[in-house]
């Protein structure tokens, strides 16, 4: 079996962390045909929009899809329609990724580069299943109007609309039910019960579900305490469910407790386990083409893209550990840097990660 990965680099970072992990792909025992497109900022440049029709076309015909990272403060002046932004919340919606895991473990020798004590992260490991095509993020009508009655009439107003539709929550659900099964049993939905309605028929619908799956201890609990709990004792967390706005918003908190966003890779699967694989992290235009970009989170989103997509979980097992050898012989990049201490460069980092996996 060849599979076809489609490879969108994107802006800033993008190309060079991208490229240390498609030598990781290519050095594995697993027919691929790769293709490249472009993709946000640099397909604006190149062909007038962030998400080209030829760029989705290979998107879709892929069995999956790894991507770098789009965005550069140059383009925020665009409108919002062209800006880079646009086409990963394009693919999203083309593709129908509406799953998206983002794990936030903690490798035991980065303990130190935690914002929170060594003692509250140590052996962290939790997952965030974000729901991420719809919700407030899409939500239809959105814009700017004028106001016709009540104390701002007369005024513009901006405004979106958060909804979503019981399939919608279902399959995140079941998603979550599963991956809670794989895991220690326990699932938290995380809402804003007690403002939204969306988020009261949320809850709703995840009870429903949550009697298919006795076996799974679900808990809810709303998101501010739920942002609150998550710096006070992540620990206590093993699988989050939560809508898309919340979800974005929660998974960054989850990141910066393992130290650096530069470790954090993520799968967005759709119906049919086509996904879609990045970094977490952006495009930190303000380090690109200095090499000193951390390619980790990519190796280890192309791990993911292994596991969910091509059915290869031995290869993903392997491509893991070889980021773990790496950081056991104390290779580190600018971000994950002690005081003091020497960095190695992203395409030292990557030669590693490839001499590892020998
Ligand atoms: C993310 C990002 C995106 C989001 C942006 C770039 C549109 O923050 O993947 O978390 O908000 O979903
Ligand atoms: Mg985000």
């Amino acid at each position: 079996m060849t599979y076809n990965i489609a490879v969108l680099p994107g802006d800033g970072i993008g190309p060079e962390i991208v490229e240390q992990a498609v030598r990781v792909l290519r050095a594995l025992p697993i027919d691929l045909t790769i293709q490249t497109a472009p993709v946000g900022g640099a397909a604006y440049d190149a062909h007038g929009h962030p998400l080209p029709d030829a760029t989705l076309a290979l998107a879709k015909q892929s069995h999956a899809v790894l991507f770098g990272a789009v965005g550069d403060w140059k383009y925020d002046k665009l409108e919002r329609s062209l800006r880079p932004e646009q086409a990963i919340l394009g693919l999203r919606k083309a593709m129908g990724l509406f799953a998206n895991f983002r794990p936030a473990m903690l490798f035991p020798e980065l303990a130190k580069a935690s914002s929170l004590k060594p003692e509250l992260v140590a052996g962290l490991d939790i997952l965030i299943l974000r729901e991420l095509t719809g919700d407030i993020y899409f939500g239809q009508p959105r814009g700017v109007r004028e106001v016709t009655e009540g104390p701002f009439k007369g005024e513009q107003q901006g405004y979106d609309t958060m909804h979503y539709a019981e399939s919608e929550v279902r399959r995140i659900a079941h998603v979550a039910f599963q991956a809670a099964q794989q895991r220690s049993g326990r699932l938290c939905s995380v809402d804003k019960a007690n403002v939204l309605e969306t988020s009261q028929f949320w809850r709703d619908i995840v009870i429903e579900v949550a009697k298919e799956y006795p076996d799974v201890a679900l808990s809810h609990m709303y998101v501010d305490n739920a942002a609150m709990q998550l710096i006070r004792a992540p620990k206590e967390f093993d699988v989050i469910v939560t809508g898309n706005l919340f979800g974005d918003i929660l998974s960054d908190t989850a990141a910066m407790l393992t130290g650096s966003i530069g470790m954090l890779p993520s799968a967005s699967l759709n119906a049919s386990s086509q996904g879609l694989y990045e970094p977490i992290h952006g495009s930190a235009p303000d380090i690109a083409g200095t090499g000193t970009a951390n390619p980790l989170a990519a190796i280890l989103s192309a791990a993911m893209l292994l596991r969910y997509s091509l059915n290869h979980g031995e290869l993903a097992n392997q491509v893991e550990s070889a980021v773990q050898q790496v950081l056991e012989q104390g290779l580190r990049t600018a971000d994950l840097c002690e005081e003091g201490t020497a960095a190695v460069s992203t395409s030292e980092m990557g030669d590693a990660v490839l001499e590892a996996l020998k």
